[in-house]
């Protein structure tokens, strides 16, 4: 398929630090950014208001009209979900922990990467998850694999769930962390993986504007042609 603009894909664990440099790369590119974990938080929040448990044995059955009709927004920093603001909902740990699990449901992936592919097909857009490169835009022009030592992530979502006034222990954030590591990549459908043609960046050591500066400079490498992005 021939986009005039390229599709940017970040995936990787938690706490990699791929949200904030996503939003980053695409305000300096002039694209837009979408982060399809927050579309699986929202799933994970309308499934738990509709009083579905991941682990019912009927759970695809009972999601069918959930994921149907489901409308999420993206508004700035806000996410709407069937033009609801749930964006304070949103960074619970519980509601991580739900979506992680959800995510692993087929009709959920399903209906998420109907979802995806549409907000993305036309490119220009930085999309962050788990399986952008490998699974939902394996086409994508750019493909970026962002981790970093589990010590350092967990430290980092501590330092932001405290912000939030999260009463939990690093210890605590380190041990779901390593669960939902464990969950995300080890699920049968569309696991955390890093595309082979993918470029590694570890940013254990590395500032948000180093990692920003490092994808940047990979772009405009391969951009041989001089091409800016913003205007092709
Ligand atoms: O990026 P996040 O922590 O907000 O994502 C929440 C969960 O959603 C994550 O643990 C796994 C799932 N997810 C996924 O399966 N595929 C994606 N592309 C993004 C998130």
């Amino acid at each position: 398929m021939i986009r005039k603009r390229p599709i940017i894909a970040i995936d990787g664990p938690v706490g990699a630090g791929k949200s904030v440099a996503a939003r980053e790369l695409a305000r300096a590119l002039g694209f837009s950014y979408l982060n399809t974990g927050a579309m699986y938080r929202a799933v994970a929040i309308a499934a738990r208001e509709a009083g579905i448990s991941p682990d019912d044995p009927n759970v695809e059955e009972r999601l069918a009209s959930v994921l149907k009709g489901i409308k999420i927004k993206f508004d700035g920093e806000k996410i709407l979900l069937n033009g609801r603001d749930v964006t304070a909902m949103k960074d619970d740990p519980e509601i991580g922990e739900l979506a992680s699990r959800f995510s692993a449901i087929g009709s959920v992936r399903m209906r998420m990467r109907d979802l995806q592919r549409a907000a993305g097909a036309d490119g220009g857009v930085v999309m962050e998850g788990r399986d952008i490169g490998t699974a939902i835009f394996p086409d994508a022009e750019f493909k970026f694999f962002l981790d970093a030592d589990v010590k350092t992530r967990a430290h980092r979502r501590y330092e932001e769930l405290k912000k939030k006034g999260a009463s939990i222990t690093e210890d605590e954030v380190l041990e779901q962390l390593v669960e939902r590591d464990r969950r995300d990549s080890g699920r049968e459908l569309a696991p955390l993986k890093r595309a082979d043609d993918a470029t590694v960046i570890d940013s254990t050591n590395l500032s948000i504007d180093a990692v920003v500066a490092a994808m940047k400079a990979k772009i405009n490498d391969r951009n041989n042609a001089g091409k800016d992005l913003k205007r092709a």
